[in-house]
């Protein structure tokens, strides 16, 4: 029996490294291949289970990966959505094993997108193929949507929801693209932050000129985004974007006290991040300030000479990227114009400073009392043995927000990556232990989630005609 157990963990590790091997990276264009091939796979795979009408669904960008099993007629309709998408892999040479070289070491298996999100993704997979192999059928019914464009902030997918709302129709939705605090703390995530990408660029002289013929002669475009940059934030850590704050919602006290109980403690998260603190904000916990309050991060600053060695040159341009975070009831859209009118206040005089918009998904909060959430407790509490609690993440997932607003389906976070999975970081992990917990997880939710009744309309099958059109 046991043997026999462990043959099959085996295999699903196996599958699970197949799948991890393709470096669908969707932010680049060099790797269209790996998009495509990963998602081919896994259709193919979802088909090979058991599942039906399992397709590669085109939208503008990267496709998305449909299936369904409709045969557990009067219950309800569960949509499992997860992402194939993964990070950039790079810097390459930090990686002990090669990202797209699946390798297990320990407890962990190794590469980029094992954690985040096809590890756990592959956990609904495993806990259906499981069901449709012990009893032949599921307890519900189901419908997978997977993205290949989560990672760039979902482009593509509002417009495909609109497009395909019959097929995608379900009483909820679950997702596992999120982290509980420790391997034996499960937790649902009930809020996340929004998130606003910008580029700015700040053009200076015509061409490159010779920094010591003119340097103190002619302005300098990398010192002026410098400046700028440094002026976004106070010294405290406030974000000094006039207006920026202006519809930041207050936590009640008693939501700071529920996450000083259940929430990491300062050192913790400094510890499961080998970092130091921030400067502020003062009066707010880390894990406050990462999750119930904005931030703002300058992910990169480009400009001038990048070769090896001295190269004497005033650049014609340079450019930075930033990372913002939103929390209710701020706007990206709204916060965008706040900052593009600021740019026009503090640009320094002859730069011009330009300024696009790459990303933009809005903050979320799901309710803690939908009788899925119940289920979800139950599941997680039988197979963990310890019931879990509510989370806040500082991260985002466009799909959410997108579901509320043009499904209006309650969305369940049930996550099963760890903190220190380093995701988006080199030498990224799943947690074995964790994943295969996952899938008894998963079989249990499907079990508990049959049992939920009094959902209403949305329980009935949906007509056959409206799914045949959808996957013509
Ligand atoms: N799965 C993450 C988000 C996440 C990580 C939520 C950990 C909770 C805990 C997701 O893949 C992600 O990285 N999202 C991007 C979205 C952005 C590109 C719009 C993010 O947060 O940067
Ligand atoms: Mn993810
Ligand atoms: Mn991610």
């Amino acid at each position: 029996m046991v043997v026999a157990a462990r043959a099959q963990n085996e295999r699903v590790i196996h599958e699970l490294e197949q799948f991890v091997r393709f470096p669908s990276v969707s932010a680049t264009a060099t790797h269209a291949a790996g998009i495509r091939n990963c998602a081919a796979w896994l259709a193919n795979h979802l088909r090979s289970i058991g599942l039906d009408h399992a397709a590669v669904l085109p939208t503008a960008g990267h496709p998305v990966v449909f299936a369904d099993w409709r045969h557990a007629p009067g219950r309800p309709i569960l949509l499992i959505y997860g992402h194939y998408d993964v990070q950039p892999a790079e810097p390459l040479d930090a990686w002990r094993s090669p990202p797209f070289t699946p390798t297990v070491r320990g407890e962990g298996l190794y590469g980029r997108g094992a954690s985040d999100d096809k590890g756990q993704l592959f956990v609904h997979v495993k806990a259906i193929e499981s069901l449709l192999k012990s009893r032949g059928r599921l307890p519900v019914n189901v419908v997978c949507l997977f993205e290949g464009e989560e990672e760039i902030g979902s482009p593509n997918l509002g417009a495909f929801l609109r497009k395909h709302r019959h097929l995608l129709a379900a009483d909820f939705v679950v997702i596992s693209d999120t982290q509980i605090p420790a391997a034996n703390r499960p937790a649902i995530t009930d809020s996340l932050r929004g998130a606003l990408g910008v580029e700015l660029e700040v053009q200076g002289p015509r061409r490159d000129l010779h920094s010591g013929v003119l340097g103190g002669a002619v302005g300098n475009p990398l010192q002026a985004l410098a400046q700028i940059l440094a002026g976004l934030q106070g010294a405290r850590g406030r974000i000094a974007i006039p207006g920026f704050y202006q519809r930041v919602r207050p936590c009640d006290d008693q939501e700071r006290a529920y996450m000083r109980r259940v929430g990491p403690s300062d050192a913790q998260i400094l510890r499961d991040a080998g970092a130091m603190p921030s400067s502020g904000e003062p009066g707010y916990s880390l894990y406050e300030r990462s999750t119930i309050r904005p931030a703002l991060a300058v992910t990169g600053v480009t400009g001038g000479y990048q070769g090896p060695g001295v190269k004497a040159v005033i650049p014609a341009k340079a450019s930075a990227k930033l990372d913002i975070r939103l929390v209710p009831d701020q706007q990206p859209e709204e916060i965008a114009d706040l900052l593009r009118a600021h740019l026009a206040q503090v640009r320094p005089a002859g730069f011009r400073v330009g300024m696009h918009v790459l990303l933009s998904t809005r903050p979320v909060t799901m309710r803690r009392d939908h009788p899925a959430v119940g289920a979800a407790m139950r599941a997680y509490g039988s197979t963990f043995g310890v019931a879990p609690v509510f989370v806040r993440s500082g991260g985002s997932i466009p799909v959410v927000g997108l579901i509320q607003d043009i499904l209006g389906l309650p969305v369940v976070m049930m996550g099963f990556g760890l903190p220190d999975d380093h995701i988006h970081g080199p030498n990224e992990r799943l947690h074995l232990p964790t994943f295969f917990r996952g899938i008894e997880t998963s079989k249990r939710f499907l079990d508990e989630a049959a049992r939920l009744e009094g959902l209403g309309e949305s329980c009935r099958p949906r007509h056959r005609p409206v799914l045949q059109q959808a996957l013509e």
